[in-house]
């Protein structure tokens, strides 16, 4: 833990640490490894989707030893700011590298509904990668709404709680906790998960 953790403003509104930095780090370690292994002499392009998943892509890339390239989108899913995926994604920023005959693999922080997974898969399948996967942190399984996602590396399953951290945030804030956290009810709006 972050010295600056112990003190920091931001644990008041965390109900439960459900993902210690600890076992994160171990976790992305594994997944780099197993990327690694799988990867080897492909030359990979690991997409990655702004903002959220920038923390785990720079700790997962550097637990990969082969040779890849890195690339970004940006989206915004029109949840109003709430907590529901509405499933609606405008494209932000698209990817400076082509993909045409390259091994992709999309990195996401998280997948609830599978809906914005959905909708990247579509717009990288449209550009013929050689192969497309996902490699995901944390897979809310029980919200699954699209179900045949290429899923291939899942850091952690976990359940029906909204959480933020490492990435992950409500309203923009709480991105920079090192760990995974479940948000107090009170701080979400309305006092519940949508
Ligand atoms: P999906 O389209 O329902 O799979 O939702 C994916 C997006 O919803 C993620 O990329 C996050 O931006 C957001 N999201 C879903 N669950 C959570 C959560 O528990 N905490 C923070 N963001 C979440």
């Amino acid at each position: 833990m972050y010295r600056s953790m112990e003190t920091s403003e931001l644990l008041k509104d965390i109900k439960e640490i459900l993902i210690p930095e600890e076992q994160l780090q171990a976790r992305v370690r594994e997944l780099g490894e197993a990327i690694s292994r799988d990867y080897r002499g492909l030359n990979p392009i690991l997409v990655s989707v702004l903002k959220g998943a920038v923390y785990f892509i720079a700790d997962l890339t550097r637990a990969i030893s082969i040779p890849i390239t890195l690339d970004f989108m940006a989206i915004s899913s029109y949840s109003g700011g709430g907590t529901a995926s509405s499933g609606v994604v405008r494209l932000l920023k698209d990817l400076d590298e082509q993909i045409t005959e390259r091994h992709v693999l999309l990195v996401e922080d998280i997948i609830d509904t599978g809906l914005t997974a959905s909708y990247l898969l579509r717009l990288l399948r449209a550009r013929n990668p050689e192969s497309l996967r996902i490699c995901t942190l944390l897979d809310k399984t029980s919200r699954r709404i699209v179900e045949d996602l290429p899923i291939v590396y899942r850091g952690f399953e976990i359940p029906d709680v909204f959480v933020v951290g490492y990435g992950l945030d409500y309203r923009q804030l709480y991105r920079n906790l090192p760990f995974i956290g479940i948000l107090r009810e009170e701080i979400l709006e309305g006092g519940g998960v949508v």
